[in-house]
């Protein structure tokens, strides 16, 4: 078993530190908010996260996970370094890597000879070598390891992976990496650090893309009449395609896709290839939420409307590049008063992440749509269809559903009085 330190405790930090520790690793977290270092070391999970809160306690409890305060204190006794701090998007669409080189520089005295730094952030291609530069170390090595970890199911994601890609120049680096894998069945890609690099952006805006393309056809569906929920089971069918991540919706968003999206295009460019089928996939995606929009703001007939769901999706806390914000922000612009539930959000959040934005938050969904004319499901919290929609419609001025997630019944909320408007009707 390995002594591993991770930088930086956010959804991919954490989740991997506890998921090598319940391998039974010694993992070292490190973060350089003290606030942040004093919550976890209370136990407590500063983020909605599916089974982590229960592993983290395990693996404290078993005295193999702690956390500490300071990068250079986590790294001072361990074998493996993994990188896990944030690489934000930059005026220019590259990613920042200042998070990056202040890590690997304050790790760097610290490191014992024959170390392994590893990459886990979503780092631009040729980013292996800007973490070698900054650790300025002759005898330790550095090596390429992204993280396919979604929000929401990240512990999942990581104990049962569809596969691990680690890149590295040195092949017994790599396999060291590797052999941290070895309690999980998955494929392990061994490859140089620029290719692992780009598969991490590859995979992301291959499913921006496919998202796009199912939402573009979702557009197509209305214009011509054709029932998007059986097309998408049609196309899903083929196995070549398969059904997964095949959901229309308001667009997509989250930390990730937007920011690799445009990264990607940036990588490309600077490589003198304009990738311009990434331009495209990005501008669907804003058309996606002006259609939304649109088709919640056609549908009021009085001046509130309600909107159900605000996180990126279900299952997590996470606001950032919300498509159900990108929506409300445009109901705003078109006048409208919006009020606003969801379950895992408050106003202190929604301040914190969308400071000034001019929607009022409801306790309950039957408060937010309390004289509303519209309802717009923009998040897919499975609660939303366990509604009693006898009680909705009641409280409603006009009982009109926008289902931007395909997530209610159309037939039953027929039944209920509804007029049920979905992603293509
Ligand atoms: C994404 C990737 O899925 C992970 O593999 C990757 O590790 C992660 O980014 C990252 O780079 O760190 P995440 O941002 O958690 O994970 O979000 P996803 O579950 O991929 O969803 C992204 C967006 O697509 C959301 O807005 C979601 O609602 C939307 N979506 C997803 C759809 O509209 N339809 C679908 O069928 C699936």
């Amino acid at each position: 078993m390995a002594k591993i330190s991770v930088i930086g405790t956010g959804y991919v930090g954490l989740t991997s530190g506890a998921c090598f520790a319940s391998l039974g690793h010694e993992v070292v977290c490190a973060d350089i908010d003290p606030d942040k270092v004093a919550c976890l070391n209370r136990g407590e999970i500063p983020i909605v996260e599916a089974g982590l809160e229960a592993l983290v306690e395990e693996a404290v409890e078993a005295g193999n996970l702690s956390f500490v305060l300071g990068a250079a204190s986590a790294a001072a006794e361990a074998e493996f370094h993994y990188l896990c701090v944030p690489t934000p998007q930059s005026e220019d669409g590259s990613a920042d890597l200042t998070y990056l080189k202040a890590a690997a520089a304050e790790i760097a005295p610290v490191l014992r000879p024959g170390s392994v730094v590893v990459n886990k952030s979503t780092v631009p291609v040729g980013s292996t070598t800007v973490v070698a530069e900054a650790l300025d170390r002759d005898d330790v090595f550095v090596v390429s390891n992204p993280e396919f970890l979604r929000e929401g199911t990240a512990v999942a994601d990581f104990l049962d992976p569809d596969r691990v890609v680690i890149g590295g120049d040195d092949q017994d680096a790599a396999v060291r990496v590797a052999s941290l894998y070895a309690k999980i069945a998955a494929p392990i890609l061994i490859t140089d650090p620029l290719s692992s690099e780009l598969i991490k952006y590859a995979s992301n805006a291959f499913l921006a893309s496919k998202l796009s393309y199912i939402n573009a056809i979702g557009e197509l569906c209305e214009r011509v009449g054709a029932n998007v929920d059986d097309v998408v089971k049609g196309v899903g069918a083929d196995h070549r395609i398969g059904s997964n991540f095949l959901s229309p919706g308001p667009g997509w968003g989250g930390s990730c896709f937007p920011k690799d999206t445009v990264a990607l295009r940036r990588i490309a460019k600077d490589a003198g290839y304009e990738f311009n089928f990434l331009d495209e996939v990005l501008n669907i995606n804003e058309e996606q939420f002006d259609r939304v929009a649109q088709k919640i703001a056609n549908s009021a007939t009085s001046k509130k409307v309600a909107v159900l769901g605000l996180t990126f999706k279900a299952g997590t806390d996470d606001l950032r590049n919300s498509p159900a914000i990108e929506v409300i922000q445009r109901l705003i612009d078109a006048g409208l008063d919006v009020c606003a539930f969801d379950p895992v959000i408050d106003e202190t959040a929604l301040e914190k992440s969308c400071p000034g934005l001019a929607v009022s938050l409801a306790a309950d969904p039957y408060s937010a749509a309390s004289d509303a004319s519209v309802v717009g499901i923009l998040t897919e919290w499975p609660e939303f269809a366990e509604l009693d929609f006898a009680k909705l419609n009641e409280v409603m001025e006009a009982a009109t559903i926008v289902d931007a997630r395909g997530l209610l019944n159309a037939k039953l909320l027929g039944r209920r009085g509804f007029r049920y408007r979905g992603i293509s009707s």
